[in-house]
């Protein structure tokens, strides 16, 4: 996943790369239960799942902080400053579920915490994109603001 894309598509791009990488992430298919595997295994499933958890933060603190940083760049009307607010609110819950699931990485079922971790950037990838980036990148539009190029 590469860092600065800030075009829509581009992160569009890098979401669907993690899930993708989340649906793959156990090699067993049909194991719903981390209890099966041997402790080895478990503790490399566990390790796998930190990593792309470090990845997703890094990845989503970058992408939050470009956003807010255009945000800033709009015009001060009460109406963009509300939605700022709501957006700014999704980031952070984002960002709290992301570290909350950092915090539970050694006692819990990896199988568990993986599909947690699958909701958030499903939620990410797909209502946060629709309500608040989407509405975020018309209003730029109408402002005549313009992401600047890495
Ligand atoms: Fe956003």
């Amino acid at each position: 996943m590469s860092k600065n894309r800030i075009t829509a598509r581009e992160r569009h791009a890098d979401g669907a790369a993690l899930l993708e990488r989340l649906k793959e992430w156990c090699a067993d298919a049909a194991h719903q239960d981390c209890r099966r595997c041997a402790p080895a295994r478990r503790r490399s499933c566990a390790d796998a799942l930190a990593d792309v958890l470090d990845e997703s933060l890094a990845f989503f603190f970058d992408l939050f902080r470009t956003e807010e940083s255009l945000m800033k760049a709009l015009p001060r009307e009460p109406g963009l400053h509300a939605c700022c607010e709501h957006h700014r609110a999704d980031h952070a819950d984002i960002v709290a579920r992301l570290s909350a699931l950092a915090g539970r990485l050694d006692g819990e079922d990896a199988i568990a915490l993986r599909d947690e971790l699958r909701a958030v950037v499903e939620h990410w990838l797909q209502a946060h994109t629709r309500e608040h980036d989407e509405a975020l990148g018309r209003a730029m539009a109408a402002s005549g603001i313009r992401p600047a190029k890495p």
